[in-house]
């Protein structure tokens, strides 16, 4: 494994401001770097009033590779930042990871949920009593377990149910304890679907998707004294039907320019461990500064490191060359073999895991010398595909041989309709691809 230098240039100090950000590019152009990894937000404007995009491109120009983070404000489609078209634009999955701490109800019901924070002395056979705290106030935030709302609700020793929103998953858990709450559990709304956060929350406590929150309502509801325990049963390995894309991680359509699709892939982005610059109990005396996140600044790291490995492996490489040989390799498919889902359990869009483009390409051969592949088309329901040539004969590594791509509608499907699909090139030996979107005026 090659051992890459890593440099780390600060500039998001108390604001994060194009300027800073480009002075650092400069410097990190004129240090030489190989790779540079923006866990950055961007601006969703056209691309000539991106500074930041701009800059980068003359990074780029001098064979620089760039990946950003696609942003954080998904699910709902058009959320992408960072989509300049020589940007490598990084979504966020989950890992097959869960750091687990499940509720168990007074029906028996299990329900599967996360937490860093796994007390080893919290004592998980006892059931407590439920508190839901809208049920016990008119105030509109109660369900929020905002600190306000909880002043006239007698939790003292029970288990809080708190809804995600309004203000942070830590900030609730504060105020369940603040108000002499025992344990609390967190529940999605529906955009967040099946995804949870693994939190270091300050009492015991666990995140449960949408799906258990209209179990656990449901129990509520019918039930006189409703109960429910938390156990931490620590981190599980083997999740198969990871990984999935995370609620948060921004979707195409590209606003600048729709016709390019982004975010170009995903990576794991999701209860990552990663360097913290305090510990996770805000102390400054430790040495131990670490804390697990999420977001689209964690996946794009990750892409960053694969960039890293291929510029190692292949030094003559292009950004662009090290951006195709990612792209066109990645999985669609989870560890159980099933295409890639999203939050909701159903099938992600290619605007939610990643894209490519389409106007006459060209492809260049660092295969064998003499390859033949063979163009073949998956998805597309409703739309004619021709590629001439259907045929590409290399005879030599690094020829340039190029085609094109003809498409048109083979029905009359409603406005709004939407066709995904790949284009692929085979050889007996390597299988590359390039995913198409198609929406229908
Ligand atoms: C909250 O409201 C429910 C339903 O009215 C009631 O059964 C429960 O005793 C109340 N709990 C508290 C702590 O006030
Ligand atoms: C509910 O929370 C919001 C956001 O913090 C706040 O602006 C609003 O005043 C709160 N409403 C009540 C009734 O406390
Ligand atoms: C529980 O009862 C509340 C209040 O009657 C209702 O709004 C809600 O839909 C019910 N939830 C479930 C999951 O049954
Ligand atoms: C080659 O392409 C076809 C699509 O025509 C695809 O179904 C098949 O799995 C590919 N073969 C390999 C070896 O990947
Ligand atoms: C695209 O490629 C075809 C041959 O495959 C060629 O005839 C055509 O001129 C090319 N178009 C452009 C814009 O390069």
């Amino acid at each position: 494994m090659p051992l890459a230098h890593v440099a780390i240039y600060k500039v998001c100090v108390r604001r994060c401001s194009e300027s800073d950000i480009l002075a650092a590019v400069d410097v990190a152009i004129d240090d030489g770097v190989d790779v540079l990894s923006l866990s950055l937000d961007g601006p969703t404007s056209i691309f000539l009033d991106e500074s930041v995009a701009v800059g980068v491109f003359s990074a780029i120009e001098r064979g620089i590779f760039v990946s950003a983070s696609a942003g954080n404000n998904g699910p709902s489609f058009g959320s992408i930042q960072n989509g300049a078209p020589w940007l490598l634009t990084v979504g966020a999955s989950t890992t097959d990871r869960r750091i687990v701490a499940p509720v168990v109800l007074g029906n028996n019901d299990e329900l599967n949920g996360e937490s860093t924070y796994q007390p080893p002395d919290f004592d998980s056979s006892t059931p407590l009593l439920l508190v839901y705290p809208l049920l016990n106030s008119s105030n509109v935030n109660a369900s929020f377990c905002t600190p306000d709302s909880l002043q006239n609700i007698d939790v003292r020793g029970r288990i809080v149910l708190c809804e995600e929103g309004i203000i942070g998953r830590i900030a609730k858990g504060i105020a369940v304890r603040n108000t002499g709450g025992a344990a609390m559990i967190l529940i999605n709304q529906q955009p967040q679907g099946y995804y949870t956060y693994s939190d270091s929350h300050v009492l015991p406590a666990t995140h449960l998707s949408y799906a258990d929150g209209l179990r656990i309502r449901a129990y509520i509801n019918t039930t006189a004294q409703p109960v429910a325990t938390v156990s931490f049963r620590g981190t599980v390995i083997g999740d198969d039907s990871a990984p999935t894309v995370a609620f948060f991680s921004a979707r195409g359509p590209n606003s600048a320019s729709p016709g390019i699709l982004k975010p170009d892939i995903i990576g794991p982005g999701s209860n990552i461990l990663a360097a913290w610059r305090m510990s996770v109990e805000n102390n400054i005396n430790t040495r131990s500064n670490f804390k697990i996140i999420s977001g689209t600044s964690m996946s794009c790291p990750h892409l960053s490191g694969i960039a890293a490995l291929l510029r190692s492996a292949h030094p003559n490489w292009s950004p662009t060359a090290i951006k195709s040989a990612i792209m066109t390799t990645a999985d669609r498919v989870n560890f159980e073999g099933n295409l890639i889902e999203d939050q909701t359990f159903r099938p992600a869009s290619i605007l939610a895991t990643g894209s490519g483009h389409v106007y006459n390409r060209t492809v260049t051969n660092v295969g064998d010398p003499n390859s033949v592949y063979t163009v073949g088309i998956i998805g597309l329901s409703s739309v004619e595909v021709r590629v001439e040539p259907s045929t590409l004969q290399f005879t030599e590594v690094k020829q340039i041989l190029t085609y094109q791509v003809k498409f048109s509608r083979l029905a009359s499907p409603s406005s709004g309709t939407i066709a995904e699909g790949f284009l692929m090139w085979n050889s007996t030996r390597h299988s590359v691809r390039s995913p198409i979107f198609a929406l229908f005026a």
